[in-house]
This record gives C-alpha cells, sequence and structure tokens, in this order.
C-alpha cells in the first residue's frame, strides 16, 4: 500500500462525502480505490482491451425459435461466454445472465445480437473488474 493526498475544493470534498454515506462506505480511501478501478475498467473499454462483465436480458419464451436464437448466437461467441444462467421469471418470460470475459469489441458485438433478436427486452451490459489490465 501507498500513500498519497489529494487536494480539492471544499465543496467537493462534501459532495463526495455525501457520496461516500450515501454508499456506505466506511472511509474515503476504499471509496477513492473504487473510483479509480472504475475509470481503469473503463479505459479497457474505451481502448478495446480484454474485459469482464455480465449481460443481462429478459425474453418471451413463447416466441418462435427465440430459445434456440439465444443459443445459436452463444455457441458462436463461445470463446467469450464463460457461464450462462437462466432463471423462469414469470409464467412466459426467461431472464438470463451471460458472464463474458473477451476483447471488448467481441462483448460489444455479442451483447448487440442478443439485444437484436425479436423477443429479447432490457438487455443490457454492464462491464466489471479489478482495473488490471491483461492485455
Ligand atoms: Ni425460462
Amino acid at each position: 500500500m501507498q500513500r498519497f493526498s489529494v487536494s480539492l475544493e471544499s465543496s467537493l470534498l462534501d459532495r463526495f462525502d455525501t457520496h461516500l454515506d450515501q454508499h456506505g462506505y466506511g472511509n474515503r480511501s476504499e471509496a477513492v480505490r473504487d473510483l479509480i478501478r472504475d475509470a481503469l475498467v473503463d479505459e479497457a473499454w474505451q481502448a478495446g482491451k480484454e474485459v469482464t462483465g455480465v449481460i443481462t436480458y429478459v425474453y418471451d419464451h413463447h416466441q418462435r425459435q427465440l430459445q434456440d436464437r439465444v443459443t445459436e448466437v452463444q455457441h458462436h461467441h463461445h470463446d467469450i461466454v464463460v457461464a450462462t444462467t437462466h432463471v423462469h421469471l414469470d409464467h412466459d418470460h426467461c431472464l438470463e445472465v451471460a458472464i463474458v470475459k473477451g476483447q471488448a469489441e467481441q462483448v460489444r458485438v455479442l451483447a448487440d445480437q442478443l439485444k437484436a433478436l425479436r423477443g429479447v427486452q432490457s438487455a443490457r451490459l454492464a462491464v466489471a473488474g479489478t482495473g488490471r489490465v491483461s492485455s
């Protein structure tokens, strides 16, 4: 661990402390570490480096052949799909999450292909990681 000091206007610090309270941080250091990690993950994403993340989507399982199409898209991207989990949300809808790991562009293409399938709703990609860049 290394320490460094930061200078900032008191109004900005007040807002930061409010952010800490709202998110349940015990101290400023942990909050700063998280902000830095998020910035590095964003940077890896922007630079097209390897990222990890989760694609979440809901679909109507009565929609003709949709389940097959979802599976086909996942198989096409088998090299970046680490795992999937399926939940029967209600009588008509399924929720799936696909945990993904790969180059930012490939991950974006996979998420877009799932989103574009007719009958797939509220598809979202959340990129997450340690902030360490592995490629
Ligand atoms: Ni289901």
